[in-house]
């Protein structure tokens, strides 16, 4: 059977099949998963549309969906993100180059905005699927919410017979979305409607994503129920945190070489991301700044040892800036003009919003200079005397992914063993009511659900032996004593981490 599928370069197959070997060893959790659910294969029958960051990481994740059963078509969920040579192994699979058999991708890293929403489209659109609904994707697994977005978006618009022009004020990428949408209209007018209908869940990787998951449950506008896998407690808590204490450093140095010891760093947000980020910055011996709105993160940060203020107070200062927000207009275009020579500016959040990008490419005499790919300075003033610049990391989208390679394998272990439990749950308990349920409501309705606790636990045990840690063991007394079982869950929802 052939294929369809969009990678930059099959060749690069075998340089990632070695990359994707070493992972695996340093994801227990996922394959453990393997292991415990190879033979039963809960996801037989599952169709997943894949959109997350195209890398070695999610080759394991991929690779682990299929090993349970599932067929899958994947794109990333950022332009810059992918790892070419993981694509392409994804995609030649058991196969050759020549002759591919693996799973189809359709990511490589510099998409274009047009290309990058063409790639989200694919993934919605099985083979088979116009004529037969039953071929369509049945689940979702999204980072960020684009995939959910254009489905949703989709659907409101085919209800509504007609995709409307963008206003002045929606940012350039909504037009082309609406484009895709508009052409998908002209030729199939219920082309999302049917891929929705056929929709069991959707998890969901990220922050930003889970946000508006909310968004559209609290509206009653969502399509289907949904997992929030970033709030299980071994994601947020270890890939924002840890994950981003490799990977942020780990992208500045590649992009720029520069030392951060002795710095001022200035990190914008102090959430999971930021505290992971701060940490990371002061291990280098950076001098951190945190700037902050909500009173406990600032205090929090301010007990870590940062000062914490604010940017307009900090902005001639620092030499380092990184946002990890997860909002919108954190550093202005009037904040870059004010920083000193060589400052760095790089974002880390979800979106490209958190930096001002289109208000920097409109300073008067402003010049934009690649100094590599994903490395631009920005001059200002250029043959003045008062000549200066900033580096901008890629374009102001996540840098991690952009500038490196993202976070290590370890810690999306396990990220994407909650991944993986959570599109098991999804998908298997699709329609079926709570075990013991009096009403036979189902389980998942159209609202956003945590996973139960003991499965986060679970995930945490499975990497346990890995890094060699002996755990303790409750006597049956304590338990009790304590109110909960010897076997776990050990903590109320409510306790936080
Ligand atoms: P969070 O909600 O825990 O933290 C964000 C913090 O930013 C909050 O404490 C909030 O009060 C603060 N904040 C909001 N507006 C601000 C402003 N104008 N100035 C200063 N602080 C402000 O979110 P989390 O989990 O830390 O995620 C942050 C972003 O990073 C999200 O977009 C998320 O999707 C993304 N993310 C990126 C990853 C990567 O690999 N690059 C990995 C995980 C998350």
């Amino acid at each position: 059977m052939t294929i369809d599928y969009k990678v930059k370069d099959l060749s690069l197959a075998a340089a990632g099949r070695h990359q994707i070997r070493l992972a695996e060893h340093e994801m227990p959790g996922l394959m453990a998963l393997r292991e415990e659910f190879g033979e039963s294969q809960p996801l037989a029958g599952a169709r997943i549309a894949g959109s997350l960051h195209m890398t070695v990481q999610t080759a394991v994740l991929i690779e682990t969906l299929t090993a349970l059963g599932a067929e899958v078509r994947w794109a990333s969920c950022n332009i810059f993100s992918t790892q070419d040579e993981a694509a392409a192994a994804i995609v030649v699979g058991k196969g050759t180059p020549e002759d591919p058999q693996g799973v189809p991708v359709f990511a490589w890293k510099g998409e274009t905005l047009e290309e990058y929403w063409w790639t989200a489209e694919q993934i919605l659109t099985w083979p088979g699927a116009a004529e037969n609904p039953a071929l369509g994707p049945n689940m979702i697994l999204d980072d960020g919410g684009d995939a959910t977005l254009l489905l949703h978006k989709g659907v409101e618009f085919e209800a509504a017979g007609a995709v409307p022009s963008a206003s002045a004020d929606d940012p350039h990428e909504f037009t082309i979305i609406l484009d895709v949408l508009r052409a998908s209209l002209a030729k199939d007018p219920q082309k999302f409607t049917r891929v929705a209908g056929g929709i069991r869940g959707v998890t969901e990787e990220t922050t930003t994503g889970v946000h508006r998951l909310y968004q559209l449950a609290e509206q009653g506008q969502l399509l289907f129920p949904a997992i929030n896998v970033n709030d299980a407690v071994t994601k947020s808590k270890f890939d924002n945190k840890y994950g981003i204490r490799h990977s942020l450093p780990d992208g500045i140095n590649r992009a720029t070489d520069v030392l951060m010891g002795g710095k001022t760093a200035v990190v914008c947000g102090y959430g999971d991301v930021g505290k992971g980020a701060a940490e990371a910055l002061r291990g280098q011996g950076a001098r951190v700044v945190v700037t902050e709105i909500d009173p406990i993160c600032a205090l929090q940060a301010a007990m870590d040892g940062y000062q914490v203020t604010t940017l307009d107070k900090v902005v001639g200062e620092g030499h380092i800036f990184i946002t990890t927000t997860g909002n919108k207009d954190v550093i202005m275009a009037s904040d870059m003009v004010r920083m000193r020579d060589k400052a760095i500016v790089g974002n880390i959040g979800h979106f490209d919003n958190e930096i001002d990008m289109a208000g920097l490419a409109k300073v008067a005499g402003v010049q934009k200079v690649e100094i590599k790919p994903q490395v631009h300075e920005w001059v200002f003033e250029a043959g003045s005397d008062a000549e200066r610049s900033i580096i901008v990391l890629s374009e102001g989208r996540l840098l991690n992914l952009g500038n490196a390679t993202g976070h290590p394998s370890f810690v999306m272990s396990n990220s994407f063993a909650n991944q993986t439990i959570a599109q098991i749950e999804l998908f298997t308990k699709h329609g079926k009511p709570a075990a013991g349920s009096a009403t036979g409501e189902p389980e998942y309705a159209k609202q956003v659900y945590v996973l139960p606790k003991v499965l986060d636990e679970k995930v945490a045990r499975l990497h346990l032996d890995a890094l060699g840690v002996e755990l303790s063991e409750l006597t049956k007394e304590q338990a009790e004593y304590l109110g909960v079982d010897v076997a776990g869950p050990y903590k109320p929802d409510h306790y936080r981490y």
